[in-house]
């Protein structure tokens, strides 16, 4: 058991949680591969948090059934958060899995996978200490790297699995994410994307998230500091003072807002009014001139009206958020909603979103037209990703920006002026690119 072929799905708790595996294993002396065709095992790192994501794996599993058949000594596992659902899976008559390892397990994933080649192995016990500071994770290169500061979830919103797939908040602590943090500039990163669930409820040690801000901001080599997802609830002064004051703390507040709706908010136990939600905004924007407010919404919670509907829609025209990431609401089993019987068809959940997404583009587009002709300071992270003569990077406070090839390389920082703009990205001119020698005038 050496070669191990891992795929992630889901969001970037789950990323940097596959670069924790990656590291475990290493340290094991296992290889990671890059085809499932080369492995003695593979891994897939999964997701629960809406039916869609779940039934991706799903169909991935059917693959890795056809490649156990023709190569029985296959080990193939599940991590992460179907884990819990998966586990009845593993005593299938026909059965594929042979590994189901849930997010507390991953420090005996060799030992684990060892084990699965002879027996199915189930490791699915949630476990309220364990936070994996003390190991390090093989970050992939590039110039982002994520840190996981905190683990679980202790909010409980009703329509949510993740309180149940993740378990209880913790925080990781600080000494160990510094070192964390220290690595990461030494191995050239130069961008610290803090994480967790609610990431602005992180404490340790009489230490608030505003303290870690300031620490993660102190650390030699890092230009760049993001964190997501901020909980409305727990966007203290302390902690909207650290971002306005910290120069390498960039101004972008991912603020998931849900509904505009104060009768679904409660429904959904998110502990904030639209009034409360807006007057943190409005907090945010007085402190830290240019900030960028972006948010999550779902459309369609059970017992949601028109009005409501309508009340969300208000409240994204109202507060203009620079982006969002707009989903149909999933029923998930444990959650409490999923008790619930749902209310909004199929149809109307599907209309519902899609006039958020129109309206969303209309304000996001025009949030870009305002930026023509004004400079942004721009990291830039890799070649374009559809024109290799482009650059591809983003302004501080977290737009999209591509612009002609000037010799930069990626980790780099360019001034960069908007010359077009779609709802998804600016285009930019740099204003380091080479310019034409000046003529010689004689006289
Ligand atoms: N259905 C739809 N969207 C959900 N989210 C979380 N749970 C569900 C669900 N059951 C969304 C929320 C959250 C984001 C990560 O996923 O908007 O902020
Ligand atoms: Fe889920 Fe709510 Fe926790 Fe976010 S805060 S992970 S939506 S329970």
């Amino acid at each position: 058991m050496t070669r191990v072929f891992l795929e992630t799905y889901g969001c970037q708790m789950n990323v940097a949680d596959s670069e924790l595996m990656a590291g475990v294993l290493e340290r094991a002396g296992m290889t990671l591969v890059d085809r499932p065709e080369e492995a003695d095992a593979v891994i897939l790192n999964t997701c629960a948090i809406r039916e869609h994501a779940e039934q991706r794996v799903l169909g991935r599993l059917g693959d890795f059934a056809r490649l156990k058949a023709a190569n029985p000594a296959l080990v193939v596992g599940v991590a992460g958060c179907m884990a819990q659902h998966l586990r009845a899976k593993l005593l299938d008559k026909k059965r594929v899995l042979d590994l189901v390892v849930g997010p507390d397990g991953y420090r005996a994933l060799p030992e684990l996978l060892r084990r699965a080649a002879d027996a199915p192995v189930a490791e699915v016990r949630l476990d309220r200490d364990e936070t994996y500071g003390d190991l390090e994770p093989r970050r992939e290169p590039g110039v982002r790297a994520w840190v996981t500061v905190q683990r679980g979830c202790d909010k409980f919103c009703t329509y949510c699995v993740v309180p149940f797939t993740r378990g209880r908040e913790r925080s990781l602590p600080l000494p160990e994410l510094v070192r964390q943090f220290e690595h990461a500039a030494a191995a050239g990163h130069r961008e610290i994307v803090l994480l967790g669930q609610t990431v602005n409820s992180w404490r340790h040690d009489g230490r608030d998230f505003a303290d870690l801000l300031r620490a993660t901001a102190a650390v030699d080599g890092i230009e760049r500091v993001r964190f997501t997802s901020p909980h409305p609830s727990d966007m203290s002064d302390r902690v909207i003072e650290a971002i306005a004051t910290c120069d390498r703390v960039m101004p972008h507040v991912h603020l998931p807002l849900q509904s505009g709706s104060d009768t679904v908010l409660e429904a959904m136990n998110r502990t904030y009014t639209r009034a409360e939600f807006l007057d943190v905004v409005r907090r945010l924007r007085a402190a830290i001139p240019g900030v960028a407010v972006s948010t999550d919404i779902i459309a369609g919670f059970t017992g949601e009206t028109e009005d409501d509907h309508r009340r969300t829609l208000e409240t994204c025209a109202e507060v203009r958020f620079a982006s969002a990431f707009l989903f149909k609401y999933s029923a998930r089993p444990d959650t409490k909603a999923f008790r619930w019987p749902e209310t909004v068809s199929e149809e109307d959940k599907g209309r519902r979103l899609t006039e958020l997404i129109e309206q969303q583009m209309a304000i996001s587009g025009e949030i870009h037209d305002a930026l023509l002709g004004r400079e942004v300071e721009v990291l830039v992270e890799s070649r374009g990703r559809r024109n290799d003569g482009q650059l591809y990077g983003k302004s501080r406070d977290f737009k999209t920006v591509v612009f002609a090839d000037d010799g930069a390389a990626p980790g780099m920082l360019r001034r960069v002026r908007i010359v077009a703009t779609t709802p998804v990205t600016l285009v930019g001119e740099s204003l380091h690119a080479p310019r034409p020698e000046p003529l010689v005038t004689l006289g």
